[in-house]
């Protein structure tokens, strides 16, 4: 699948699923802004991607602030002048039951899912209408379906459903596609570290139909299709890829 010369905006690409996705994009002929909080991850993710010939440029940036995303925006267009697919990844968990779960763990959650992809596509959509093209890949979660401890979570991620099948339909006259992706549980280095990573796996596996834990690359190789021509004709939708876990 070829991206060559594509400019592809990836937030939370410092680690896990968002890194993986700046690699194998930039593997694939892609100029890969590698957006993050953390800018001396996205820096050292940019670096390796460049020593490996690819083309990367990383920017710190909070996705639930609107200068930083704002400010990230325009550095892409003053390098780059255009931006052809967007990849609103970043996201984190902050699981508490609804008693203890404070104001503080609810905005930060839905701040940095929901809000983020808001920010980002606000700045980011100006240049795809201009161009009548682009693609916009929101990361949902089959937490979605609603997780016990994950009412901040669940939310975010039920909101990012609703975004993107309204963006679609804002967008889809410009030829812009907006899809989102429903990842089951995804074993990341950050998830076996979790302290509860042997107990959170083996429920997975009982419950999951196809008997394994997905892997990064199943997620990337679903936003790869999302943001190829072979999904011109999808927009609006969820992809789950959740190894059959629905529930
Ligand atoms: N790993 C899983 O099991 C799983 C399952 C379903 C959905 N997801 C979703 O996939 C996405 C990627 O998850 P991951 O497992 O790779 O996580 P990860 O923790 O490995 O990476 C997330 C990245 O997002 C960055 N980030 C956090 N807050 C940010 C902010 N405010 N602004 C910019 N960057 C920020 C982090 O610094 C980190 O580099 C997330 O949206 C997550 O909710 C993950």
């Amino acid at each position: 699948m070829s991206f060559k010369d594509k400019v592809v905006v990836i937030t939370g690409a410092g680690n896990g699923i968002g890194k993986l996705a700046a690699q194998k994009f930039a593997e694939n002929g892609a100029i890969v802004v590698l957006s993050d909080i953390n800018g001396d991850n996205a820096e050292q993710s940019a670096t390796e991607i460049n020593e490996n010939g690819g083309q990367a440029m990383a920017i710190k940036a909070d996705v639930s602030n609107e200068n930083d995303i704002d400010n990230m925006v325009s550095k892409v267009i003053d390098k780059y002048k255009t931006i052809d697919i967007l990849i609103n990844n970043a996201g984190f968990t902050r699981d508490f039951l609804i008693g203890k779960m404070t104001i503080d763990d609810w905005d930060a959650v839905i701040n940095t899912s929901l809000k983020g992809c808001f920010l980002t596509t606000k700045y980011a959509s100006p240049y795809m209408i201009e161009n009548k093209a682009g693609k916009i890949i929101n990361i949902s979660s089959r937490a979605y379906l609603g997780n016990p401890g994950q009412a901040n979570y669940s939310s975010a991620k039920a909101g990012i459903i609703g975004f993107t099948k309204a963006m679609a339909k804002e967008l889809g006259r410009y030829s812009i596609n907006v899809n989102c992706i429903a990842p089951g549980l995804t074993e990341t280095a950050a998830l076996k570290e979790h302290e509860k990573y042997e107990m959170i796996k083996e429920r997975a596996l009982k419950e999951t139909p196809l008997r394994r834990l997905g892997q990064a690359e199943d997620v990337v190789n679903v936003m790869m299709f999302l943001a190829s021509d072979q999904s011109s004709y999808i927009t609006g939708d969820v992809l789950h890829v959740t190894g059959g876990r629905f529930g």
